[in-house]
């Protein structure tokens, strides 16, 4: 069905149809979960995901369609990024599809309408599905650090998991705060706000990062009790690209990704050694790119821009293909297969 619909789909610009997509999406009647295989559960943080393919951030920015897409098949969905108070984000036009790449391009730069909509939706759910928000800080924001633990205080009470997110690279000077000193000086601020009892903790990274830095963030993270890392944002590299939308400025995501962030996902679980669960994002497209990225070392895997061009069955497609290859690994569980390439 999604294969008739796309070309005309993707006549319209990216982000009205995108728009399209989430009003379309409300309406839908509620949905419940499909029932995932039991071999796919895996315990990550205390949670129990009943499949490890999530949506990842950025799809549904002000948590709009979160059961509807838990209702489509993603085993948990994670919305925002949110900052604390709305802001516009970047002058249109600010996304690309790049059909030829089976890419994007986006310089969003955080729009969305702030925490009080979304805590108000997401007061509303029946909390059946896991729902993980991410949270950021506004663009003109005097103490971004301070941003990240008002999102940690307003959200934790409607949150599965909180996902800080300090790799978009749309946001001048925020992924800076991945550096050493203001790393830490962020992640103390983040503990610091935490309640007892409250959901666990997620870091996301991006994928441009030197050498040194996995060992580094690793090391950060596990000092300040953070429960996994997210790895990975939008890259600001250009690999070759064949569409004339090559040269925009902003994060690209989808298929051109998918070998560094790969990289990226292996450099971390050679960093941590397994000491702290990983999600893997970036350029997943298929069951055969989540089962490499399981292998490599994720726990949990999350995808975007690949839905743009496989459509909504995605999810249940990838879940039921990894099925199929956790039974012919005559593996018992997923959790047996993380980081089973380096056995
Ligand atoms: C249009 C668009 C908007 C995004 N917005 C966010 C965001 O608000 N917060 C965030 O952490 N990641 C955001 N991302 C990054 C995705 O969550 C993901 O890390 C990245 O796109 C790589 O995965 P993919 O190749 O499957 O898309 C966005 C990605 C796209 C394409």
């Amino acid at each position: 069905m999604y294969r008739l619909l796309r070309p005309l789909i993707h006549r319209i610009d990216a982000e009205t149809a995108h728009r399209g997509t989430i009003g379309a999406l409300k309406m839908l009647p509620p949905r419940r979960p499909p029932d995932f295989p039991q071999m796919l559960a895996i315990d990550v943080a205390g949670l129990s995901f009943p499949s490890p393919v999530g949506l990842a951030a950025g799809f549904d920015k002000d948590a709009e369609i979160a059961d509807a897409m838990l209702g489509l098949g993603f085993g948990f969905v994670e919305v925002g990024t949110i900052t604390p108070v709305a802001q516009p984000g970047n002058p249109k036009p600010r996304l690309f599809r790049l059909a030829e790449d089976q890419a994007v391009i986006n310089r969003m730069g955080f729009n969305n309408a702030g925490f009080a909509p979304a805590l108000q939706r997401l007061r509303k759910r029946q909390r059946s599905g896991i729902v993980g928000v991410n949270i950021g800080a506004n663009k003109d924001s005097v103490d971004r650090i301070a941003d990240y633990a008002s999102g940690v205080t307003a959200m934790s009470g409607v949150a599965d998991y909180l996902a800080v997110n300090i790799s978009s690279p749309n946001t001048p000077g925020l992924r800076g705060l991945q550096d050493e000193g203001a790393l830490g000086e962020l992640l103390s601020a983040v503990r610091n706000a935490r309640l007892p009892g409250g959901p666990p903790v997620f870091l996301k990274v991006a994928p441009d990062l030197d050498a040194e830095d996995p060992q580094r963030i690793v090391r950060a993270a596990i000092d300040h009790r953070i429960d996994g890392l997210i790895v990975a944002n939008t890259t600001l590299s250009r690999p070759a690209l064949r569409s004339r939308f090559a040269g925009e400025a902003g994060g690209l995501s989808g298929a051109p990704l998918k070998p560094l962030a790969l990289e990226a996902l292996r450099a971390f679980r050679a960093a941590s050694g397994g000491a702290i669960p990983l999600i893997a994002v970036g350029g997943i497209a298929s069951a055969d790119d989540a089962w490499a990225r399981i292998r490599a070392g994720a726990s949990l895997v999350q995808l975007y821009t690949a839905l743009v061009y496989e459509g909504p069955g995605l999810a249940r497609r990838v879940a039921n293909g990894l099925a199929d290859c956790l039974c012919r690994s005559e593996m018992a569980s997923l959790a047996e297969a993380v980081g089973s390439e380096d056995d």
